[in-house]
């Protein structure tokens, strides 16, 4: 099935993650690139109710306003690992008012929540999708044993879980092992974040440059690892071999994963978003893509039976 924009146009291959509108960037800047996606043309962009403050919402409506119909527009709610009814209910109104919409195209649930049964919180999604508030069903940061109990309850409350959006980039390779197959195995759409590994794949933080990594303790414990690290020189050493940006040949990697529907890039500035943009169409062949590939451990599969290869 061909997901589609209201318009009819079918989902871009990149989408747009508007997490640092209001923050690192102000309304110009986000503005900019905007136009620099639509440009590309990318039609899927994502914000989330805790970004921001919610500034990340109300940039992203007011910039897609004119053009609602044409735009993919996915947001999340529950990220507090409590997706009670009265959680999602409160977030998504609040998403609602924001963006100015009355739909969204994809509403993912933000975390797994460990205590509130499945039947409950998509009860109350499934209520959204039956009023036409909410197109298509996502969640982000589930395992695939959660995504597949969830795929099972949302089928009986008769609504579709259509879209999961993952951590997943050239250090950050979990999603290999069960979550990309699984999305083969099932139909489902992938969406995955972070695939410059928040900035450090870049190569800035080898050559002195400063970002989140460094300002973010959350993103400084993630990424901390030596060999992240090592494997982001490998990478940028590589890129000057082929006379590509780091940054380029990163995203190109995850979009390259037949799991994969649309990595979603994003930056503080139109100057950073750039190379992000060139990897659409980069075209990326299997001889580079082996290379890269063996830069960083590949997963051990989850059965563990490594010596059958
Ligand atoms: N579901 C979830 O839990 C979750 C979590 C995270 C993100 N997301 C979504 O995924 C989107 C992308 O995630 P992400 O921001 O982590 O992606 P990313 O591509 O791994 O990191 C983007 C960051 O890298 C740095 N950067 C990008 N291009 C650069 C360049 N050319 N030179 C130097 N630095 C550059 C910038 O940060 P600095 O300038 O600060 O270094 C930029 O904000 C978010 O906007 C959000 O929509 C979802």
């Amino acid at each position: 099935m061909t997901i589609e924009t209201l318009s009819g146009q079918p989902l871009s291959a990149f989408c747009f993650g508007a997490m640092q509108f209001g923050e690192n960037a102000d309304e110009a800047e986000s503005a900019a690139m905007y136009g620099a996606c639509r440009e590309a043309g990318i039609n899927f962009f994502d914000t989330a109710y805790v970004y921001t403050d919610g500034a990340s919402e109300v940039i992203l409506g007011g910039l897609l306003a004119e053009e609602r119909d044409d735009i993919f527009l996915a947001t999340k709610c529950a990220s507090g690992r409590k997706a009670t009814p009265d959680v999602i209910e409160a977030e998504f109104d609040e998403s609602r008012k924001r963006l100015g919409q009355e739909t969204v195209d994809l509403l993912y649930i933000h975390q797994w929540d460990p205590i509130t049964p499945l039947e409950v919180s998509f009860g109350k999604i499934a209520a959204y999708v039956e009023a036409g508030a909410v197109r298509y069903v996502g969640v982000s940061n589930f395992s695939a044993w959660q995504t597949m109990k969830a795929l099972q309850v949302a089928g009986d409350l008769g609504i579709e879980l259509k879209f999961l959006q993952p951590m997943y980039n050239l250090v950050k390779r979990q999603a290999e092992v069960e979550i990309l197959p699984m999305a083969i195995s099932e139909g489902l759409c992938v969406a995955p974040y972070s695939p410059l590994g928040g900035g450090l794949l870049t190569g800035k933080y080898a050559d002195g440059g400063g970002g989140r990594i460094e300002s973010d303790p959350m993103y400084a414990k993630r990424y901390a690892p030596a060999w992240m690290h090592t494997a982001a020189e490998n990478l940028a050493a590589l890129a000057a071999v082929e006379g590509a940006y780091p940054a380029t040949l990163a995203v190109a990697w995850v979009a390259r994963h037949a799991g994969v529907t649309a990595p979603i890039i994003s930056a503080r500035s139109v100057e950073q978003l750039r190379p992000s943009l060139t990897a659409m169409n980069f075209g990326m062949d299997d001889a580079l893509y082996d290379k890269i590939s063996t830069l960083t451990p590949k997963p051990p599969p989850a059965h563990d039976r490594l010596e059958e290869g």
